[in-house]
């Protein structure tokens, strides 16, 4: 394989996904295609942005025309498909531009693909991101496998699991070599605040109120950034055409006692007094359609490919502390302008 699209790549895993690939493979012309939203961010890139084997191009996947002359004129040889709108609760107040990108920019890229591939799909690859989300919400018991009857209850996990479909029906109509996998939470360097962790070491840096969906009881399987990206690596290499691969840290925590566990950390870093920042803990209404836990099996991605987490939970949160604190201005810098306006909205202060 030579050129390699990957969509999102600006974004939070995306950067991690690009960064592996254009360091690991120096032989691979790696082309980044992101459109830069709020959640894009070429910070994230700088430390790679001149090697020559990468390409930055801006652009929409959503304009069928745009992506359609981009494959003619590359003629990529795989796609690694991660560009998304990524926040539930931004889908929760904006559907219609979940169902744009991850829906109708996802078709966009099949078709993209399907056309200049369709004479010989022989090495070529159509790689889609996906989330555990698409699942539904489980009780306290069970976990997720590549074989649960999807049930998504918000409009984000509701349009990747229609993203999802298209990929499956492309392959099953048109034998596009499609791989799909399903990942729960990630965290670690790079990820926008307005997810949990990155929101919330930023409130506890400046000393701001900790919104606590409902009372916190909900549960999610959070795995480190680099373990995700190494997953992606090995599936988009050596996993089976048409198949699907769930993506899981097997460290299931209860939002609440993450939180503690995140003002421990902070308390100390910041040289507060053992506990001060547990003050500010608000609990919240409760978000709509909220899926109380996930759990993944990723029995098949271990037993296929050989795949575990690699880092542990105490050392990637460490690591993923130390890392916003010492990237002040990156975060500086996202959380000004319109992420002030969004903040007020969706929280009020
Ligand atoms: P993110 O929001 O940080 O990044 C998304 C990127 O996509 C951004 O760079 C953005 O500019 C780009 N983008 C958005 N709309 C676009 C469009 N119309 N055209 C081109 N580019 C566009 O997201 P993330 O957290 O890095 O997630 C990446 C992928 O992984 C998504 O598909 C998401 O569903 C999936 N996923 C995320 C997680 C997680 O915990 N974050 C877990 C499992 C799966
Ligand atoms: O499971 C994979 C998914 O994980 C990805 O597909 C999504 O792209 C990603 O955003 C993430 O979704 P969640 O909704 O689980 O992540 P988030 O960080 O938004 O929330 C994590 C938990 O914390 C969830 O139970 C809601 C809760 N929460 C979140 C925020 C932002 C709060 O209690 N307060 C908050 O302010």
């Amino acid at each position: 394989m030579k050129k390699i699209l990957i969509t999102g790549g600006a974004g939070f895993i995306g950067s991690h996904v690009v960064r592996l690939f254009a360091t690991k493979y120096p032989d691979y012309q790696i082309y980044n295609l992101d459109k830069l939203t709020y959640a894009g961010n070429l910070e994230n890139l700088s430390d790679i942005d001149k090697n020559s084997n990468y390409h930055f191009v801006k652009g929409d996947i959503v304009d069928a025309e745009f992506i359609n002359q981009l494959f003619e004129t590359e003629r990529f040889d795989g796609v690694v498909h991660l560009a998304a709108e990524s926040h539930v609760d931004r889908s929760i107040t904006n559907p219609m531009e979940f169902i744009f990108t991850n829906v109708v920019g996802t078709v966009n890229l099949l078709n993209a693909a399907k056309n200049i591939w369709k004479d010989n799909y022989e090495g070529k690859r159509f790689y889609h991101i996906s989330t555990d989300e698409v699942y539904g919400a489980l009780g306290d018991t069970g976990s997720f496998k590549e074989t649960t009857p999807y049930s998504p209850h918000s409009p984000y996990s509701a349009s990747k699991a229609s993203s999802d479909h298209f990929v499956r029906a492309y392959h099953d109509t048109y034998g596009l070599p499609t791989v799909i996998s399903n990942c729960s939470n990630n965290y670690g360097p790079n990820q926008f605040p307005e997810k949990l962790i990155p929101l919330f070491i930023n409130n506890i840096k400046h000393n701001k109120s900790l919104p606590v969906y409902g009372k916190g009881i909900n549960v999610r399987d959070w795995l480190y950034v680099e373990d995700h990206a190494r997953a992606i690596d090995l599936i988009f290499h050596k996993g089976a055409t048409g198949s699907t691969y769930n993506i899981g840290g097997n460290n299931e925590w209860k939002n609440i006692d993450l939180i503690k566990k995140l003002i421990e950390i902070l308390d100390r870093k910041l040289g507060r007094p053992e506990g001060t920042s547990l003050q500010l803990i608000t609990y919240v209404t409760d978000r709509a359609g909220h899926d109380l836990r996930y759990a993944i099996d990723a029995t098949k991605l271990r037993t296929e490919l050989g795949w575990e987490p690699t880092i542990k939970f105490a050392e990637g949160f460490e690591k993923t502390v130390d890392w916003y604190l010492a990237n002040e201005k990156w975060l500086d810098n996202v959380t000004s302008g319109s992420y002030q306006d969004y903040y007020r909205k969706m929280y009020g202060e």
